[in-house]
């Protein structure tokens, strides 16, 4: 099978000043601000060096007209005849003040480019506020997936094609800064196509090619597992989980070398590859049920991840361990009660084959510590106890105290906003079983999102710092579209494990 083309990222360009001539067809984005008091309440354009006081003017009485006050994440289109571009859109910041962070920089351009369906060419002066979150956020609000689409519903159009990003010098850092936006943006939509691609297309051994042929070509050491390895080795897990389907589970491993020093700091990630979770023979209802077609979006991330390091060339061994299976029933499925061993040794009994996660990831848990990590990140669409804990934006982070704080602060810092959660030792007894070492579930019906880490921690080998990050509901927006994120994949958590593989270059 061909790998389809996924979205096609626009390219990037800074400039110190717009065009002379008209560019046809093209949009400038401006961020405005409100004004005055209520009734008084009027949309102003955030200063930029890039616009003069007669184009300023003609966009605030066209705004004015319309009734935009420049409220957050209002946009507003407007004609501005002085300037170079066929419209003005000008987007909402709300209140007017000294600075905006980042979020909502990008949040405000992720409304801009999903507002700017059919134009392929945009400039702006938000980069002004915040050159990164600018680009960052229009590339992420452009995104489409259009792989299933034939002439009959595709676009018309070839979606946004190139921005320009107005700033006072195009040396660096400048451009390294907008094309680290792009790379991060670019990564995050390589995630979001994976968990995009249905899962009649995207299987275990088709996800492990392509994620053998994207870390391939960016540079990365590549292994697969087979069934037959999986079996041969002890990945009892994966073999377990995946025996129901027709099409057999895969474990791929993939490894960017680029510590550098005697004692480089490696990093291993670990994420959940289901590419489709129907519970098994302890069967999922019905209702939105297709939803899980997102159960591999920790393994989405973490291939992103991965590769984006690679891309980045971060001074840092990362090591990414992905088991890819398909939660089946079938009369070759595993049973609510068998009882398998993970890889490493330990025995469980699985009373819910719908708790198939942690079985997968138990095993590549313990691979991924056999290669000595300082941290581990482990990264699933794990529970459905996130979003009753935490919402469908908020996602879990767990593990070793230290490390999670750190994971939780950094997600926050990019807007993924991940929270720390606890795993009190006291759930432990609840996994406790009459026949093996473990049961997979625990018989109380409270806190699963916590039992579920509590299990994973049976399984992390001591000294390494690790954080579990349960992105099920964050992973896959099945709702409207909101900032730059679109409905379907979010790519979510890949920008935290990036920035947190940044932060552990800068400071150990
Ligand atoms: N993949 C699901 C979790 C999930 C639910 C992800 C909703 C995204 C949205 C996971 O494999 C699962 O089925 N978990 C069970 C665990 C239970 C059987 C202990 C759950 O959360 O119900
Ligand atoms: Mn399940
Ligand atoms: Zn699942």
């Amino acid at each position: 099978m061909s790998t389809p083309a996924g979205y096609q990222p626009p390219s990037v360009a800074v400039a110190t000043a717009l065009p002379k001539r008209n560019v046809d067809s093209s949009v400038l984005i401006v961020p405005v601000v409100t004004a005055g008091d209520d009734e008084e309440a009027k949309a102003q354009v955030v200063a930029s060096p890039y616009l003069d006081a007669e184009a300023v003017g003609a966009i605030e009485v066209a705004l004015k007209a319309l009734g935009a006050k420049g409220g957050s994440e209002q946009v507003t289109r407007v004609v501005a005849p002085s300037l170079p571009v066929s419209s003005v859109l000008a987007v909402g910041l709300g209140k007017n003040r000294d600075s905006w962070s980042a979020e909502t920089i990008r949040r405000a351009a992720g409304v801009a480019a999903r507002s700017l369906t059919g134009v392929e060419t945009v400039f702006t002066t938000l980069s002004d506020l915040d050159l990164e979150a600018a680009v960052e956020g229009l590339i992420l609000g452009a995104y489409r997936f259009t792989d299933f689409r034939s002439a009959k519903s595709a676009p018309k159009d070839r979606g946004l094609r190139k921005i320009t990003a107005l700033t006072p010098d195009t040396k660096s850092p400048t451009k390294e800064t907008a094309a680290r936006a792009e790379a991060i943006a670019s990564a995050v939509a390589i995630a979001r196509d994976f968990v995009n691609t249905p899962p009649s297309h995207l299987f275990p051994a088709e996800f492990a090619n392509r994620a053998k042929a994207l870390g391939e070509a960016s540079g990365l050491e590549v292994e697969v597992l087979d069934e037959k390895t999986l079996a041969k080795e002890g990945y009892g897990g994966v073999v377990g989980v995946g025996k129901g389907s027709s099409r057999p589970p895969r474990l791929v491993r993939l490894t960017h070398k680029g510590g550098k020093g005697k004692k480089p700091k490696k990093v291993a990630l670990v994420g959940k590859g289901i590419t489709f979770d129907t519970g098994g023979i302890s069967i999922k209802p019905a209702a939105n049920m297709h939803h899980m077609t997102s159960d591999m979006g920790g393994a989405a991330a973490v291939i992103a991840t991965v590769v984006l390091a690679a891309r980045q060339q971060l001074p840092v061994d990362v090591i990414a361990t992905v088991p890819m299976a398909e939660n089946m029933p079938s009369s070759t499925a595993q049973r609510p009660g068998d009882v398998l061993t993970q890889y490493g040794g330990i025995t469980v009994e699985v009373l819910n084959t719908d708790a198939e996660g942690r079985l997968v990831l138990a095993d590549a848990i313990v691979r991924a510590c056999e290669d000595g990590p300082d941290y581990l990140i482990e990264t699933s669409t794990l529970t459905g106890a996130q979003t009753v804990a935490l919402g469908t934006r908020t996602p879990g982070v767990m593990g070793s105290e230290e490390f999670r704080d750190r994971v939780a602060e950094i997600s926050q810092g990019v807007g993924e906003n991940g929270w720390a959660m606890p795993l009190p030792e006291e759930l432990k007894d609840d996994l406790k079983s009459t026949v093996a070492d473990l049961a997979n579930v625990s018989g109380s019906r409270y806190a699963g999102m916590l039992v579920a880490g509590t299990y994973l921690r049976e399984f992390v080998a001591d000294g390494v710092q690790w954080a579990h990050i349960d992105v099920a509901a964050p992973a896959y927006n099945s709702s409207g579209p909101w900032g730059y994120t679109p409905k379907g994949g979010t790519g979510v958590p890949t920008r935290t494990m990036f920035a947190v593989l940044e932060d552990i270059c800068e400071n150990g």
